[in-house]
């Protein structure tokens, strides 16, 4: 069986209009924006507007139409559309046929919404390289659309100060023979003896939102936040380091760090227990804040289009999220 390489086509990200910063956040909560800072790297978040159409499958298309544009493809020339949405637009129908249906696509594309939180952008690339090797899809599209303010409490100064929406697209489609671009290798990995660590019960077939729910506040996420942050550490610097390894590539060969923009200190933490220069690391944290499965989407399409990501560089990327979930990927561009 012939096998094609994977190569991305095009990108796109769109952040919603809305900036929150954390002076904005002081005024409510008891915090500082020196303390965010300080503990997280954030100074401000996107937070989307429902009436002005920013939600998953609204932002998605804006996303989109600019990944299909960069990829110099129509609507219509995509053969599937995968969403990862830690909360999509609604149970029913999924944020992806909603997506089909706003890039005015008519081809009967199959439509899939996938939740890995955090990771599930990165959970997607392995699953969409595999489908494009084996020519069974030609352009996919691949998009993280993440409004994790529908369900930040924002009186919980534990969880509300950390996410911010936005979201990332890509096109991933085949490389022809004359070009080098290429997923080298991946990892996913899940370790649910952690998934007690970020949860947000309420809502689903477990326990419906009811008045008692509304009253015990439960419809909000928790988060153990110091165990998240030891395993982001850990798991995002062992699985950069397995596939730089897998792909044969020295440190030095690795062009962009893309890591989960979760936390600064995260970051750092990483970057240096994998041993690879802040230079080389691609950080919007302190401006978009965490967004989830968007994140790492967002960042590429920002470092492509402001030309610091060229044809031909080395990439890695890496993620993790609720669930445990994480994941990596190194690819040439
Ligand atoms: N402002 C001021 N003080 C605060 C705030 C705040 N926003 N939040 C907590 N504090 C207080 C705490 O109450 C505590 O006070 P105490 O010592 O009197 O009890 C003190 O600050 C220290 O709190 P810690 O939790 O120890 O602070 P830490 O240094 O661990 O930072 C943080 C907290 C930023 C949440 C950090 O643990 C972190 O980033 N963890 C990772 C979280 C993460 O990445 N989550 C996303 C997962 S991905 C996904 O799938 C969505």
């Amino acid at each position: 069986m012939r096998l094609f390489n994977t190569k991305i086509l095009g990108t796109g990200s769109y952040l919603p209009e809305r900036i929150v910063t954390n002076k904005d956040l002081s005024e409510r909560i008891d915090t500082s924006h020196d303390w965010i800072v300080e503990r997280t790297g954030i100074h401000q978040r996107r937070v989307a507007d429902l009436s002005k159409g920013e939600n998953p499958s609204g932002m998605a298309k804006e996303a989109s139409l600019k990944a299909i544009e960069a990829a110099n493809l129509t609507p219509n020339d995509i053969d599937l559309i995968l969403v990862s949405a830690t909360m999509p637009d609604q149970s029913m129908p999924n944020t992806a046929s909603v997506l089909q249906e706003k890039l005015g696509i008519t081809n009967l594309c199959p439509t899939l919404d996938v939740n890995a939180a955090c990771s599930g952008w990165i959970y997607l690339v392995p699953m969409a390289d595999a489908m494009i090797k084996t020519g069974l899809y030609k352009h996919i599209l691949i998009v993280g659309s993440e409004m994790l303010s529908s369900f930040n409490n924002w009186d919980d100064r534990n969880t509300c100060i950390l996410f911010g929406d936005a979201c990332g697209a890509a096109v991933l489609g085949r490389a022809s023979e004359n070009e080098d671009s290429r997923i080298y290798s991946s990892i996913l990995t899940c370790d649910s003896t952690k998934k007690d660590h970020l949860t947000l019960m309420a809502g689903g077939a477990n326990k419906r939102i009811t008045h008692e729910v509304l009253d015990k506040n439960e419809q909000w996420m928790t988060m153990n936040g110091q165990q998240i942050f030891k395993a982001a550490v850990t798991t995002m610097a062992a699985h950069a380091e397995r596939v730089a390894r897998e792909a044969e590539l020295t440190l030095d060969q690795i062009d962009w760090f893309i890591p989960h923009q979760a936390n600064l200190r995260i970051i750092e933490a990483v970057g240096t227990r994998f041993n690879i220069p802040a230079s080389k690391v691609i950080v919007n944290v302190d401006r978009f804040a965490n967004t989830s499965s968007a994140s790492v989407p967002v960042a590429l399409d920002e470092a492509i289009r402001d030309g610091r990501i060229k044809r031909g560089d080395n990439l890695l990327m890496a993620a993790f999220g609720a669930g445990l979930t994480a994941g990596a990927i190194c690819l040439k561009y």
